[in-house]
């Protein structure tokens, strides 16, 4: 992993819950710094610490090592009320946050305005317009940062200017509730003295996320950025518009946090051995109803922020190879291999049947052909065998690591993690 100075980037290669919250927990024991880059409280990571779950929404995993310094930068839409919620309740568990937590001053503020209409719109929707958000307001807050209207963390700072800019957001959100009929309430006016009163508080821990990043690299000190969501749900290399509204790619690392590009040493891509989905729009290898029970089951395939059920489907190396090309992927770290240990064989997706009949590997930009096309699969044997407690890459069971081989082959990104369960033990490194 990094050498000292270095800076990872992790990213998520499918449709989220790829299981990076594992592999930063994982990685921040090798780094000083882990910083989030993009999206918001849609996010769920969730880590395993000896007996006890951590499922957290906003805060770097890497929080879960002690003395790590963690980031939330500038491209992040930040709830403040669900922060503190978090933060307190990490606090509560024994966690030592003192100078650990540092929030860009130029994050954009996710307030109860962006939430409220993020689930009015998403209710209000013709079915086939939902996009199955995680109703966090994530799409108003970002749409309100590329209008120019949005909130940060540095107008907090000055009073009157931030009850300007919160008026003239708030009015055009409320405006738009009005016109779906539903108008803005006592509870919204309640949850925004709420938020707002927590402001001096985040200011206690706002910061230059750039410029301190930046000086830690030249100082020798390794930085993580942690990815999340995942590339299928990129703003603008997924599968739009059932996407999340952000970058959520390795090139978002540099603007996100406020380095520059030329500082990202590596880039690791998290792939979990089989696909998932949660939310709406389409999913290429989608499995037949008793399989997609089977794994969702095996595999505990509810999302950790909604509870939603994610389908599931082979592994598609076409998403895999494009995740692998727009992230510029050095490495992979594959999650949930045990997930599949006892099936005796398996499916991966070599290529696309496109509805007019051609075959093709690379990813397709009409998102609505992937609900026509044909994925040509390849049969690979399964290893009916117990992985989990595997911790070197030659006790795999042989079929196991021809499964690795494969997708190594596929994507042209060298395996370099393979976790076979959720515990932090569980986790093979590989050369
Ligand atoms: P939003 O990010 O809440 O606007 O949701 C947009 C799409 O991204 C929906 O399909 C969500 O289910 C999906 N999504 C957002 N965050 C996550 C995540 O952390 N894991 C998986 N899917 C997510």
């Amino acid at each position: 992993m990094s050498k000292r100075g270095a800076c990872t980037v992790v990213v998520g290669c499918q449709w989220g819950d790829e299981g990076k919250g594992k592999i930063v927990d994982v990685l921040a024991e090798t780094v000083d710094i882990v910083a989030r880059y993009q999206g918001g409280a849609n996010a769920g990571h969730t880590v395993h610490v000896g007996e006890a779950e951590f499922i957290l929404h906003q805060i770097p995993s890497g929080i879960l090592h002690d003395g790590k310094r963690c980031l939330l930068g500038n491209g992040v839409v930040l709830d403040i009320r669900q922060f503190f919620e978090e933060y307190d309740a990490l606090r509560e568990r024994g966690i030592d946050l003192d100078g650990r937590v540092g929030v860009s001053y130029r994050a954009q503020l996710l307030l109860p305005y962006h939430r409220l209409m993020d689930q009015v719109a998403e209710s209000s929707a013709a079915a086939s317009d939902k996009i199955g958000t995680t109703g966090r307001g994530i799409g108003p807050a970002y749409e309100d940062k590329a209008g120019r209207r949005g909130v940060r963390v540095v107008d907090l700072a000055n009073p009157q200017r931030l009850a300007k800019r919160v008026d003239v957001a708030k009015s055009r959100i409320c405006e738009r509730l009005d016109e779906l009929g539903s108008g803005a309430t006592d509870a919204l006016d309640r949850a925004m003295d709420e938020a707002l009163s927590l402001g001096e508080r985040l200011l206690g821990l706002a910061a230059d996320t750039g410029w301190e990043l930046t000086a830690a690299l030249k100082d020798g000190r390794s930085v993580l950025l942690e990815g999340a969501q995942g590339t299928a749900l990129d703003l603008d290399h997924g599968t739009y518009p059932f996407v999340t509204s952000s970058n959520t790619t390795a090139a978002a690392a540099a603007t996100g946090t406020g380095i520059g590009p030329t500082a990202i040493g590596s880039v690791i891509g998290v792939v979990k051995a089989y696909t998932t989905r949660v939310g709406e729009g389409p999913l290429p290898t989608a499995f037949e109803p008793d399989m997609d029970a089977h794994i969702r089951e095996l595999g505990g395939e509810f999302g950790a922020t909604t509870g939603r059920p994610r389908r599931c489907g082979w592994f598609d190396s076409v998403l895999a190879r494009h995740a692998a090309q727009v992230n510029g992927l050095t490495g992979l770290a594959v999650t949930k291999l045990d997930v599949l240990d006892t099936l005796s064989e398996l499916q991966v997706a070599v290529a696309y049947r496109m509805p007019d009949g051609s075959v093709t590997e690379h990813f397709p930009a009409d998102t609505w052909s992937l609900s026509e096309l044909e994925p040509v699969y390849e049969t690979l044997p399964g290893w009916e065998a117990p992985t989990g407690g595997v911790t070197r890459l030659e006790d795999l069971p042989r079929n196991a690591r021809a499964y690795l081989d494969r997708m190594e082959e596929l994507t042209g990104a060298p395996v370099q993690w393979v976790s076979v369960g959720t515990r932090r033990s569980q986790i093979i490194p590989v050369g």
